[in-house]
């Protein structure tokens, strides 16, 4: 007889059963038979790749909840028909709860985080020829919103084990052409904005600082995106405050903002946030600084959980009052004897909702880009980082135990996975 049956992340397993023993078939989410295991029942003892049972049976939490205060936000928008006008209610009322949230003068509302990125760009004043500085690990519409302008990507590295733009590695790519610079906190890990925005502001630059992944953080006692000239945020589907798409770009300079106004202006605005997504998002603003503390205490305990590991590395950032990270993605990268697949096979195997992270811009052509230094770092994060998806920070004690749990298990059977 045969089971099919697919975990949670992705792997599945078939089994055959024969009259008294199974043969299990693990396959990864592409399919791909990656192993066979003849013989009796699985062993508790096995990873689950090998036939052993899940390690997280616990729920991971849905994303987004049923937050009823959304439910009740986009009601009231139905019920008075801002819905269904260009400049709705709703808009101006995150518009300003937004502003205020950030404690920002100038907030622009719009389509995504990545158009969020170009129209920051813009109302930078980045124009063709020009050239943008950003990491050569980063979300790959960076790079593409540096395009959209016709201005020229220059990479350069991230900090040695980490995510976010080497501030060491700037003096060196900055010449005459230079306009702006992207920096992102990116996988759990801030920038220091306000060094770099020193150094920018002696150039002439501007900084765009990608706050997308982390609003509600607190980058060098001030929030998320509002140290760098111009700030963005995304409101995608999975991000920690949604509307299914979204995005905003917050900026204290009038000029900025009127040169994305001009940029936006097409008769309309090209690229809206519509009156039921900003519905969506006001009561958010509450919900989202709780959220944030369970995360960074669930990130907190994981941490410590994998400070001793040999398969696992985590970022080693401090965090305090001044410095609090907010987790979209909570990173971990493998040890540079292992190879990345086969442990985040193990891991989707045992239920842990994890991905690899972004591939970095290492390979792009270099018609396209101007690369500066060896984008070490930014290879090593594009080659070896684990991403746990932020839901399960989210969950109830069990949850984080068993995930716990989970990571040991893969470090423990770590010598039957790959080598590099
Ligand atoms: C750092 C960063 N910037 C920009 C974006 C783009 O946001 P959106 O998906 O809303 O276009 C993302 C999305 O994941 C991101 O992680």
């Amino acid at each position: 007889m045969l089971f099919g049956f697919h975990l949670k992340t992705g792997c599945y397993q078939l089994k055959w059963l024969k009259p008294d023993s199974w043969t299990t078939f693990l396959c990864a989410p592409s399919g791909i038979v990656i192993e066979k295991h003849p013989g009796d029942k699985p062993h508790t003892d096995c990873l689950a790749i090998q036939g052993g049972p899940a390690a997280v049976t616990a729920e991971i939490p849905a994303w987004p909840p049923a937050w009823p205060e959304v439910a009740r936000s986009v009601g009231a928008a139905l019920a008075d028909g801002s819905w269904g006008q260009y400049h709705g209610r709703p808009v101006q009322e995150f518009t300003e709860a937004f502003a205020a949230y950030l404690d920002v003068p100038l907030v622009w509302p719009c389509s995504s985080g990545t158009i969020a990125v170009e129209l920051a760009l813009r109302g930078c004043g980045v124009q063709p020829a020009d050239e943008v500085i950003l990491a050569g690990y980063d979300f790959p519409g960076n790079f593409r919103a540096v395009e959209a302008i016709g201005a020229r990507p220059v990479l350069v590295d991230v900090q040695p084990a980490g995510y976010v733009i080497d501030l060491r590695a700037l003096p060196q790519a900055i010449n005459e052409r230079t306009r702006a610079i992207i920096v992102s906190h990116l996988h759990g890990q801030l920038a220091d904005v306000a060094a770099i925005v020193k150094l920018a502001e002696s150039r002439d630059l501007s900084v765009v600082e990608d706050a997308c992944q982390v609003p509600g953080a607190i980058v060098g006692g001030r929030p998320a995106g509002t140290t760098g000239h111009a700030g963005t945020f995304s409101f995608g589907g999975s991000k920690l405050m949604t509307a299914g798409r979204g995005g905003a770009v917050v900026t204290r300079d009038e000029s900025i903002m009127q040169r994305m106004r001009i940029a936006a202006e097409r008769g309309n605005d090209a690229w809206p946030l519509s009156a039921l997504q900003a519905a969506a998002l006001v009561p958010q603003l509450s919900t989202l600084p709780g959220e944030n503390r369970r995360r960074l205490a669930a990130a907190t305990r994981l941490r410590e959980a994998l400070s001793q590991s040999a398969l696992f590395t985590t970022l080693n950032d401090a965090w305090d009052e001044a410095w609090q990270p907010a987790f979209y993605k909570f990173a971990l990268q493998i040890t540079g004897e292992f190879e990345r697949q086969p442990v985040l096979d193990a891991l989707c195997g045992e239920g842990v909702p994890v991905d690899s992270g972004f591939r970095g811009f290492m390979r792009r052509s270099l018609r396209r880009c101007t690369v500066c230094g060896t984008l070490e770092h930014a290879t090593r994060a594009a080659e070896q980082t684990i991403l746990l998806h932020h839901p399960c920070l989210l969950g109830d004690d069990p949850l984080l135990d068993q995930l716990i749990h989970a990571f040991a298990r893969v470090e423990q059977g770590r010598d039957r996975l790959g080598r590099v």
